[in-house]
């Protein structure tokens, strides 16, 4: 039996002792995607892990999703295989700065990507994710939103809501900030027949030289159902292997050099093994800051 076969048995098996699932982001390395028990985007996988059955979450992601999982789900055991899998974007706003923004308009409400920490969680009305950012600002009942901390998601926003002033924090993803639309027209000009998708963390200019700007997951609906062959998918390069297992017949490109989350592909098979067996490393944060970090969450997800 090959070493890896033999591996994901072992997973299996151990699994099955410790009543665990395995959730993965989309970004994740492929051996990985292909051990999970449910394979998603951000807001897939938080509503996922809110109504599990299962006593143990090892969650194959970045520290802020194992946290949102862990605060809709305190009751379970919630496991991040790698410790050093954060999210520099995460860290990028501190509690002192989102009170000074608020501080400096008292009238607006807050809502903070999931793709933040526990404490600004907690100092926010509500959250979204990419795929419900612009559904959560177009319902709340504030004409002013503090939107932090993706200035580029903010401002996709603010230019699909214009009745609201979104008021915008400087934060940005290294992996999509950086794709230039350079890129995407020598991309363009290379396969002229092939739709170019992004993924609203890009920069303002390479969103308006997209065809669409999606999700992770709003990507994998629109390159199942469009009637096209090619894409240029401008997003981490985990997502371009799940399109191409799911969608054997179509072609994927990267957007130039391929983009890696190094944060993202830390994670390895053996990790997971050594989590589910070693049960490390419990997500544990402070009960009063989560259970307020709880709320903004929840807020999110009842807005479908
Ligand atoms: P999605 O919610 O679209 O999967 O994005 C998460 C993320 O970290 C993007 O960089
Ligand atoms: Fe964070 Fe960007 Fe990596 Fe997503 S791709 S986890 S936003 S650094």
């Amino acid at each position: 039996m090959s070493e890896k076969l033999e591996l994901h048995q072992n997973i299996f098996k151990l699994k099955k002792e410790k009543n665990a699932i395995i959730l993965s982001h989309n970004y994740q390395i492929e051996e990985v995607q292909l051990a999970a028990d449910f394979l998603g985007d951000s807001l897939e996988l938080s509503r996922k892990a809110a109504g599990l059955s299962q006593a143990m979450i090892v969650f194959a992601g970045v520290k802020f999703m194992a946290e949102t999982a862990k605060i809709l789900a305190p009751e379970k055991k919630v496991l991040l295989p790698r410790l050093d899998a954060g999210c520099p974007m995460a860290d990028m706003i501190t509690v002192d700065e989102l009170r000074e923004m608020k501080s400096r308009h008292p009238g607006a409400m807050v809502v903070t990507y999931v793709n933040s920490s526990v404490e600004i969680k907690a100092e926010s009305d509500v959250c979204c994710t990419s795929a419900n950012a612009v559904h959560v600002v177009e319902n709340l009942p504030a004409k002013e939103i503090i939107f932090i901390p993706d200035q580029n998601l903010g401002s996709y926003v603010q230019k699909l809501v214009p009745a609201k002033k979104v008021i915008l924090f400087e934060g940005f993803c290294y992996v999509h900030h950086r794709i230039k639309k350079e890129e995407i027209g020598a991309m363009r000009a290379r396969y002229p027949r092939a739709r170019v998708i992004v993924h609203p963390e890009v920069r303002p200019e390479v969103r308006e030289v997209a065809d669409e700007v999606l999700s992770t997951s709003g990507m994998l609906n629109y390159v199942k159902n469009s009637p096209a062959h090619e894409f240029i998918v401008a997003t981490e390069q985990g997502l371009l292997q799940r399109m191409k297992r799911e969608n054997p017949s179509k072609e994927f490109f990267p957007a130039g050099a391929p983009k890696i989350c190094s944060n993202m592909k830390r994670t390895t098979l053996m990790d997971i093994y050594d989590s589910l067996q070693e049960e490390k490393y419990v997500i544990e944060m402070d009960p009063a800051i989560s259970k307020r970090a709880g709320q903004a969450l929840r807020e999110m997800l009842k807005y479908g």
